[in-house]
């Protein structure tokens, strides 16, 4: 390219920049977000629970460190409680935690700046066996994924996952006392928390997300205690998918399954006396933070470390950024990188590829043959097109912090999702928020969540070998105007939602949906009502 054509690329980059920041359409700010929940909460105190923790504490030689867990879920929440302060319980982890906890197993988080609390539960080996691997990830994670990988269902995890469940109920109301509060919780670990905790707290509002896909209720029916996972789930008022689909699939699956009055209109199920909503939010990232990040120059200046490391000067770079999950199609995608460059010789050299996989699961035995697949596809393609300066795979197999994404999402000039199957996906949206030059390309699983929202990506199955190595080929070779000008669609479809106004609408909704939800008696006098102070507040701003 001309200098003249560089200049011109560059001005017009910036303008679109630009245009981007200053006259993108509205959105919710961090702060606007507090200001509803003042408005809103101001009496209730809001408790999230998840089975992850968003930070662990690990020891590392006499000293101990703090991890932010890397997962889409605990980033992108964690953003929120910073927000918005209250208590976040959850399964502690690290082999540092216990050390350093309060009395009351709290820990102040972020621990560097304090935002919320963060309330740790414990669990053994066997529980963890029992109810992490074995019934939340051998039982419900194949079920909803429908990715042919047999659910496998044992009575003694089914026992272990609904204890576990009651001692997070538990947890909770241990944290909430006897004041009001919100509950906000998540995912497929904890779909009988609800119940437990309404059982001996009907007052409290209780919603769940279920960051998964929900499969059809054929599907669905293969599960030995299908009534009383989805009785537990309506004992939430609000249950929350991130696709109409996925909400629809939930529906039909309690109609198919339980007595019950199930509202296709208004996306609602009447049971017992109990209405639960069941609408779809699409979750997003902090798409302000990450572009910060992308534009700052200490991202530039590790990009420019990793490409001189790697060996990547002059060549194009692709990315895949993924848990080591057999949910995600890794080695479909490196089945289509290698076919491409069996069609398109001329990328041979001049194309590689990195693949950031984060261990995962690896007690399962499902895991660790995904984790063995995949170093053998990096291998199978560097012993057939090598580079000159370095792999053309660069297979790196750790948990990085997002922070530590960002340059490699800059540099990427081609970014790939091919799971199989995706409640959402953030690493598309991530990619987008952290490409602010628009230099880049995403090629997109239709099977993705995501791809209901980012229509103007490169949408290519994963299942289909040839037309995922054409979607390659054309996103890299693509006339670079026209790719600029996708991408800014796509990156504007991300700044336009974010995180918190994602948070807004279920909160909104919890809030809203509570006024229209007819009761047929009083609600019963409980101590939270009775007097009871106001509890909700957000964290001192000015400490930001
Ligand atoms: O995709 C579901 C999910 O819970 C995500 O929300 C999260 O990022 C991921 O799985 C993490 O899984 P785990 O906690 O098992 O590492």
């Amino acid at each position: 390219m001309s200098i003249r054509a560089r200049t011109r690329s560059a001005l017009s980059r910036a303008a679109i920049r630009s245009q981007q920041r200053s006259e993108g359409p509205p959105r919710t700010t961090r702060s606007e977000l507090v200001e509803w929940a003042r408005a809103h909460l101001p009496d209730r105190k809001l408790v999230v629970v998840s089975n992850r923790e968003p930070y662990s504490h690990v020891h590392q030689g006499d000293r101990i460190h703090t991890i932010r867990n890397a997962g889409g879920l605990t980033v992108a929440l964690d953003a929120v409680m910073q927000a918005l302060g209250g208590v976040w319980v959850a399964h502690g982890s690290g082999d540092a935690d216990r050390a350093v906890v309060d009395a009351h197993d709290r820990v102040a988080c972020p621990p560097d700046r304090p935002r919320y609390s963060l309330r740790r539960l414990w669990l053994t080996h066997e529980d963890h066996a029992r109810y992490y691997s074995g019934f939340a990830n051998s039982a419900l994670w194949p079920l909803c994924h429908v990715v042919y990988v047999r659910p496998r269902f044992h009575l003694a995890d089914w026992e272990s996952y609904r204890e576990v469940n009651r001692r997070f109920a538990s947890a909770v109301l241990e944290e909430v006392e006897d004041r009001p509060a919100l509950i906000f919780i998540q995912d497929y670990h904890l779909a009988l928390a609800a119940r437990f905790i309404k059982e001996r707290r009907p007052d409290l509002q209780v919603a769940m997300f279920w960051h998964i896909p929900w499969p059809n209720p054929e599907v669905f029916r293969v599960l030995p205690w299908k009534e009383e996972v989805l009785e537990g789930m309506l004992a939430n008022d609000v249950v929350g998918f991130h696709i109409r689909r996925h909400a629809m699939n939930f529906l039909d699956t309690v109609a198919e399954t339980l007595e019950a009055r199930v509202d296709l209109e208004r996306f609602a199920v009447d049971r017992a006396g109990k209405r639960t909503w069941v609408q779809p939010f699409a979750i997003s990232v902090d798409a302000e933070e990450i572009a910060a990040l992308a534009e700052a120059a200490e991202t530039r200046r590790t990009e420019a470390d990793i490409r001189e490391r790697l060996g990547l000067e002059g060549c194009k770079i692709g990315l895949g950024v993924d848990r080591l999950d057999y949910t995600k199609g890794i080695p479909e995608r490196f089945e289509a990188l290698e076919r491409m460059f069996e069609k398109h010789p001329e990328w041979q050299g001049r194309f590689a590829f990195i693949q950031i996989g984060v261990p995962s699961r690896i007690e399962l035995r499902e895991y660790r043959n995904v984790q063995v697949r995949v170093r053998r596809w990096a291998e199978t393609i560097n012993d057939r097109f090598p580079r000159t300066a370095g792999p053309t795979v660069h297979l790196i197999e750790a948990n990085l912090d997002f922070r530590e994404l960002v340059p490699y999402y800059r540099m990427a000039d081609l970014c790939t999702v091919t799971s199989l199957h995706d409640g959402m996906n953030l690493v598309a949206k991530e990619y987008l928020a952290a490409s602010p030059d628009l230099e880049g390309a995403l090629v997109l699983s239709p099977f993705t969540g995501a791809a209901r929202e980012l229509e103007r990506a490169w949408i290519a199955s994963p299942y289909d070998q040839e037309g995922l190595a054409d979607a390659y080929h054309a996103a890299l070779s693509a006339d670079p105007d026209a790719r600029r000008e996708r991408m800014a669609a796509l990156r504007e479809t991300v700044l336009r939602r974010n995180i918190f106004d994602w948070m807004l609408d279920v909160l909104d909704t919890i809030v809203g949906m509570n006024l229209r939800t007819p009761t047929q008696e009083p609600a019963a006098a409980s101590p939270a009502t009775e007097g009871g102070q106001p509890s909700w507040s957000a964290p001192d701003e000015s400490r930001r």
